[in-house]
C-alpha cells in the first residue's frame, strides 16, 4: 500500500483495491465456493426461507485455493502494514447473496461481535471482502459509512431475526449517515474492500438475477488474539500463529506447493 492509501483507511476507515485479483484467479475460487454452497455442506447458514444458502464458514479446511486466499501476500502485506505487526486469520467466510433470494445485512460493526463473543481484546484487525462476483449498485452492494469507525464501538442491540445479531439502532446510523454519507464499492470480481473492525456497513438484498458472491477474509493482530471464544472454532478461528505469506502467483491454476 502506498502512504497515500494508509491515510486514507484511516480517514474512511476503508480502502477500495479495484481488480486486484485476476479474472483467472477470480474463477477458480468461485468455482470451490459453489462446492460449499451444496445441501448438507458442513459450517453454513441458509437463508431464513430456506431458498439459498447465506454464508460458508471457513471454506480454507476444505478447499486448497481458500487455503492459499488466507495467506495471500496480496492481503496478507496491506494488513500487516495497516496493523504494523504481525497478523493471523481470525475469520474466513463466504457469502452468497444469491440471485433473487439473497437476504439482507442489518446494520453493524464487525467489532461488536469480536469482542463480546470472541473476546478480541481491541480493533486491531482488518477485513478484506474479495469479490467472486462483479458487485453492482443493484445486487446488494455492501454499504459502508465513511469515518464511523472513528467513533469506536457503538450502542449494538439483539434484533433476533436478524443475522448479525448485534446490530446499529436506527438512531446511531442516522446519526454516523449524517456526518459521512453512505458509500457502496461497487466493481468487477476480483475487486477487494479493506475495512476496520468498527466500520457501520450493511447491505441490502439481492432481487436481481446476478448472484453476488463476497469472500471475507479477516486478519488480526497476532497480539490481539481473542480470549473468552464462545462460538465454535469454525466461526473464531483459532490458530493463532502468524501468517507466513504465500507467493504472489499461489492461485495459479497447476501451482503445487506454496
Ligand atoms: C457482513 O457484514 O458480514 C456481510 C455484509 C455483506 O455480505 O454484504
Ligand atoms: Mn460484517
Amino acid at each position: 500500500l502506498a502512504v497515500a492509501q494508509v491515510a486514507q483507511f484511516r480517514r474512511d476507515g476503508f480502502l477500495f483495491l479495484r481488480g486486484l485479483f485476476s479474472a483467472a484467479e477470480v474463477s477458480a475460487l468461485r468455482r470451490d465456493a459453489l462446492r460449499f454452497a451444496r445441501p448438507g455442506a458442513a459450517h453454513k447458514f441458509d437463508e431464513r426461507d430456506g431458498s439459498a444458502v447465506r454464508v460458508a464458514h471457513a471454506p480454507h479446511w476444505r478447499s486448497r485455493l481458500f487455503s492459499r486466499l488466507g495467506r495471500h501476500p496480496r492481503l496478507v502485506e496491506p494488513a500487516r502494514k495497516l496493523l504494523g505487526r504481525e497478523v493471523y486469520l481470525h475469520q474466513l467466510k463466504i457469502n452468497y447473496k444469491a440471485a433473487f433470494n439473497g437476504g439482507s445485512w442489518a446494520w453493524h460493526q464487525d467489532f461488536a461481535m469480536w469482542h463480546r463473543q470472541d473476546g478480541m481484546p481491541r480493533p486491531a484487525a482488518v477485513a478484506a471482502a474479495l469479490f467472486l462476483d462483479d458487485v453492482t449498485s443493484t445486487n446488494g452492494p455492501m454499504m459502508l459509512i465513511p469515518g464511523s469507525h472513528r467513533s469506536g464501538r457503538l450502542g449494538a442491540e439483539r434484533k433476533e431475526r436478524s443475522r448479525p445479531l448485534l446490530t446499529l439502532p436506527d438512531r446511531v446510523v442516522e446519526r454516523l449517515a449524517r456526518g459521512g454519507g453512505i458509500h457502496a464499492p461497487t466493481g468487477p470480481a476480483g475487486s477487494v474492500v479493506l475495512f476496520h473492525p468498527n466500520m457501520a456497513h450493511a447491505s441490502g438484498s439481492n432481487l436481481t438475477p446476478w448472484g453476488r458472491i463476497v469472500a471475507f477474509v479477516v486478519l488480526n493482530g497476532v497480539d490481539n488474539a481473542i480470549r473468552r471464544p464462545t462460538r465454535p472454532d469454525w466461526l473464531a478461528l483459532r490458530d493463532f500463529s502468524p501468517i507466513e505469506p504465500l507467493a504472489d502467483d499461489c492461485l495459479r491454476r497447476g501451482r503445487r506447493a506454496c
